[in-house]
């Protein structure tokens, strides 16, 4: 219908919201993808702008994928929850304002788990918190964090969900293989704590 499509083009706008390139436009006058990973999440803008820039960038990439899956909710649609998120976050990784370039989908996927599953959207923020901690990489943290909840998805019995986030899992790896490459080559960007960064 047309309620539906036009609530999945609002689902995929929302996603394509580039909070960090326009955080720090407008704020810094810094375009953080000319810096650090060149990345526009959480990490980079955390990276390149410091904590405070970096904080509001998570919780609007977060909050814009959180906002995107209720929609359904809100309208009153009968339709899966998840495919919202899904549009979000295409719409973040391939972002209209962007030139269809954008993110790495963490902190959105998190906002969409948000959602439909508040216990394990904590989960998640433990899992990805630890072990950034071990590893002092954001990066391998989020490719460990991602399988880690699609098992718990699977022995929450949600096979549907969980078969999701294993799509979304290899998603979020195709959009870390520049990241894949420089943890094997041993020069992956350090987050300034952590067990790794401290030897
Ligand atoms: O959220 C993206 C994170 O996993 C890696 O970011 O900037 O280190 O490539 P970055």
């Amino acid at each position: 219908s047309l309620k539906l499509a036009i609530l999945l083009i609002i689902a995929y706008l929302l996603g394509s919201i580039p909070s960090g390139i326009w955080i720090g436009k407008w704020f810094f006058n810094v375009d953080v993808r000319q810096h650090g990973s060149g990345n526009i999440g959480t990490t980079n803008t955390y990276r390149v702008l410091g904590k405070k820039a970096g904080t509001i960038v998570m919780i609007m990439d977060i909050l814009k994928g959180t906002l995107a899956t209720s929609l359904p909710f809100f309208f009153n649609v009968n339709i899966s929850p998840i495919i919202f998120g899904i549009f979000a976050i295409l719409g973040h990784t391939f972002s209209i304002f962007d030139k269809f370039k954008g993110g790495k989908a963490v902190a959105t996927s998190a906002g969409m788990l948000l959602a439909i599953h508040p216990i394990l959207f904590l989960c998640a923020c433990i899992f990805e918190l630890s072990f950034t901690y071990i590893t002092s990489m954001v990066s391998l943290a989020s490719m460990i964090s991602f399988p880690l909840i699609v098992i718990l998805l699977f022995l929450d019995n949600d096979p549907w969900l969980g078969t999701i986030g294993l799509l979304l899992t290899i998603f979020i790896f195709i959009r870390h293989r520049k990241n894949i490459i420089r943890i094997k080559e041993g020069n992956e960007n350090l987050v300034p704590f952590g067990l790794i960064y401290n030897h």
